[in-house]
């Protein structure tokens, strides 16, 4: 049976690359999949968050997942903390996963910077913790923006490892599910989840610097968009972006080699819910001096009513406290079936 997990971390501000890379998406999923969305607390401490900033961070990706439109009554929306079986499972995973493997992680690399001494543990087996995540589920698709694909590969490879160092013991308890593995089919516990990346707006980049990624923790607040941003920021901020002196091709084809052009029109194409060269039949030829006040009103349009529901739902708490609250009752109740087994399966529980 298929399932959608997926997470975001409560490290500052939302942006438009969490909206059109990740949130979006997970709203668009939940009509046609059962969809767990987590606020992952605990990733977000593998670097030093001050203690209240994190508590009002995993409330603003709640409210932001509320007000993009998730409906925790059909999904279950909750913070990673309260199900201790995340920490469990990724110790497992932990002894399952290699060194060399997160060795390779990219994230790491550029997150621990120059100073890896001084890079906690934590953050360099950041990836067993999100591979515990997703498998504590079994969940078999994971909707994420582009920067996430080397991790979900990770999660495959701690599930086939997994599945393989015990796939005796597996038989012997009749645990097994067919997986899915290529063109033939093996039985395991762990599902082969799939990532699903998807939309014109996979990798949404800097507005100062179009072969830099938009984050959360670039220096420039010129550099994003954030979800709590006003109209008034919005309309600066895409007014500033970075463009070339070129007009707007005719198709896609014409923005290679044009990161910022490309960037702006495949921000409208996710907005609009369009394709880039559907976008390009309408603007091609035309400057950006009048593409990107038809942008800024179409990013006004989408985005300040999400920021008004956030403010909204911020302003007194008690409703986010109960959803996630209740999310996590729902969430353990699988996680602990999960977790027995996988007890059984390694010779822990007798
Ligand atoms: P995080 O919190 O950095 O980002 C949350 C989601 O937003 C996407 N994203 C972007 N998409 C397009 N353009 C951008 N500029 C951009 N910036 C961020 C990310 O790809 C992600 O989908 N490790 C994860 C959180 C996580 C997780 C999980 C995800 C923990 N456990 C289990 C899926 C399943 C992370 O740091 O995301």
């Amino acid at each position: 049976e298929p399932l959608v997990f997926s997470g975001v971390q409560p490290s500052g501000n939302l942006t438009l690359g969490n909206y059109l890379g990740a949130i979006r998406n997970f709203v668009a999923l939940q009509g046609s999949y059962k969809c767990i969305y987590c606020v992952v607390d605990l990733h977000a401490i593998t670097v030093y968050q001050e203690p209240k900033s994190l508590i009002e961070a995993t409330r603003s990706v709640a409210a932001a997942y509320l007000a993009a439109g998730i409906d925790p009554s059909k999904n279950i929306v909750f913070n990673q903390s309260r199900v201790h079986q995340h920490s469990e499972l990724a110790w497992i995973f932990n002894c399952v996963a290699r060194m060399g493997w997160l060795s390779r992680m990219t994230q790491f690399k550029e997150k621990a910077g120059k100073d890896r001494e001084n890079a906690s543990a934590g953050l360099f087996a950041y990836p067993a913790l999100m591979a515990a995540d997703i498998l504590l589920y079994r969940a078999t698709h994971v909707p994420v923006g582009d920067d996430q694909k080397q991790h979900l590969e990770f999660s495959r490879d701690v599930a086939q490892k997994f599945n393989n160092d015990y796939s005796e013991r597996i038989g012997e308890l009749g645990l097994g599910v067919p997986i899915a593995m290529g063109n033939e089919t093996v039985n395991g516990y762990f599902p082969l989840t799939e990532p699903l990346i998807e939309g014109p707006a996979t990798r949404v980049m800097s507005l100062r610097d179009g072969t830099k990624k938009m984050s959360k923790s670039d220096p420039s607040d010129l550099s994003r968009i954030n979800l709590t941003d006003t109209s008034d920021d919005i309309a600066k901020k895409i007014r500033k972006a970075k463009t070339d002196p070129e007009a707007l091709p005719s198709e896609a084809e014409g923005l290679e080699d044009r990161p910022e052009a490309a960037n702006l029109v495949g921000i409208y194409a996710a907005l609009a819910g369009r394709t880039r060269d559907d976008v390009l039949r309408e603007f091609g030829g035309q400057q950006f001096s009048t593409f990107k006040p038809a942008l800024a009103d179409l990013a006004i349009e989408q985005l300040a009513p999400i920021a008004d529901e956030m403010r909204r739902l911020m302003a007194d708490t008690s409703h986010i406290d109960s959803i996630l609250a209740n999310g996590a009752e729902r969430a353990s109740v699988m996680a602990e079936k999960t977790m027995i087994d996988v007890k059984r399966i390694i010779g822990l529980s007798f």
